[in-house]
């Protein structure tokens, strides 16, 4: 039986991986969840399969070394899949160092602790182990109107979360280099879907929407996004683990570029067609909600994958439509208005509050 450590699986792609994961291979994993339960890290996300066997949650902090490595002395941890990351381009704008703590330490603290456990006298390392790196599009910088993102663009990252996230992409680089350590890189377009938490483009209109608040769009709303569903994101990191070439980078993203002004608009009219008539929401949920906002400072206009590798080499292609995706997604979040209250309550509100009143 295979164990996974999973890091972050408290948060959005984390949790959904995790669904994803039992959901396919049932019995046969075990499956470590590794989570500080930051302000995105929820355990409700996982309240179905809490008491599943093959599951258990360990509350760590990933820049905590001790901890870590006893989850490793603790466990023949075979697959590492490391999600855990600070993640809001906006919130690393107004404070970065824990951008670099997390992100960039946390990883550190990561592949020291899977290599110390992984290794053999020779320097070789014990059969069958690997690390599985998860991060973003965003390292590669901005596209002009157009062009794509490949494994070979050169890193270019403008904000501080991406420019962190760079920085562990080459920690990570440096392992596989230096150490021959037995990992890959994947870097992927935006996500959408269940779990995602309200301060993100798609879950905020889609609460605001149905709150009747304003839809705050960052400058004229035409930067565009690569838009993929999250199951799709997680399907493509299993076969990146279990087929892709080891030490080698895979591109994922959705073939689906939108503006952002074209995203807001789409979740309009499917809020309008999925709502019943006579559901009071309803009336208030049109185009007079979109508020231009100030524009986020060093705002990357367009990001767009060429996800060719994955497909020529795993035959991983995205599945889902962005119009079915949305549909599955705001109909995730009708039926978890407790969920969305319970994460907009408290913290949530000082952040929204400094970030757009
Ligand atoms: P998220 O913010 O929803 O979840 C992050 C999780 O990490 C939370 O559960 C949080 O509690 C945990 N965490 C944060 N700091 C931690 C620490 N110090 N120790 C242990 N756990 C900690 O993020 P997400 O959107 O699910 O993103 C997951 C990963 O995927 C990140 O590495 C992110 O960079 C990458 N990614 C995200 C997207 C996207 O569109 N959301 C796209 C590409 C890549
Ligand atoms: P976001 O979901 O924060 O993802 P990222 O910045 O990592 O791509 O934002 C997606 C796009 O939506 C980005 O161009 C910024 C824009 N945006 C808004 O226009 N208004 C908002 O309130 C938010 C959160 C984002």
């Amino acid at each position: 039986m295979r164990t996974y450590l999973v890091t972050g699986g408290a948060g959005f792609i984390g949790s959904n991986y995790i669904h994803y994961m039992f959901e396919k291979y049932g019995d046969e994993i075990r499956i470590i969840n590794v989570d500080a339960l930051t302000y995105a890290g929820n355990l409700e996300n996982l309240r179905d399969i809490e008491k599943r066997p093959g599951y258990s949650f360990i509350r760590a902090d990933i820049c905590d070394k001790d901890a870590i490595e006893r989850i490793f002395a603790d466990n023949d941890i075979d697959r590492v899949v490391h999600f855990a990351a600070e993640s809001h381009v906006d919130r690393s704008i107004r404070d970065p160092e824990i951008f670099v703590r997390t992100n960039v330490l946390g990883t550190a603290v990561m592949l020291n602790a899977a290599k110390a456990s992984w290794e053999l006298p020779d320097g070789g390392y014990r059969e069958g182990k690997r690390f599985l790196h998860v991060s973003t599009d965003e390292v590669y910088g901005s596209l002009g109107e157009t062009g794509y993102f490949y494994e070979t663009t050169p890193y270019s990252p403008h904000s501080p979360y991406s420019a962190s996230k760079a920085g562990s992409d080459m920690l990570v680089k440096a392992y596989m280099d230096t150490y021959r350590f037995p990992a890959n890189i994947t870097n992927c377009s935006n996500n959408y879907g269940p779990y995602q938490f309200p301060e993100k483009l798609i879950p905020l209109m889609i609460n605001n929407a149905l709150s009747g608040k304003p839809l705050p769009v960052y400058g004229e709303g035409k930067n565009v996004r690569d838009w993929l569903y999250v199951r799709d994101h997680a399907k493509a990191i299993d076969l990146v683990m279990e087929k892709g070439r080891l030490f080698e980078t895979y591109n994922i993203g959705g073939h689906n570029e939108k503006q952002n002004i074209e995203i807001v608009n789409i979740i309009i009219e499917t809020l309008r067609e999925m709502l019943p008539d006579t559901d009071p929401r309803r009336a208030h949920i049109n185009s007079s909600l979109i508020t231009y906002v100030k524009d986020r400072k060093g705002h990357d206009l367009r990001y767009a994958i060429a996800p060719d590798k994955i497909k020529n080499e795993i035959g991983w292609e995205p599945e889902t439509m962005f119009k079915d995706g949305i549909r599955l997604t705001i109909q995730w979040y009708f039926e978890h208005e407790d969920w969305m209250k319970n994460v907009t309550s408290g913290d949530y509100q000082k952040y929204y509050e400094e970030m757009y009143l």
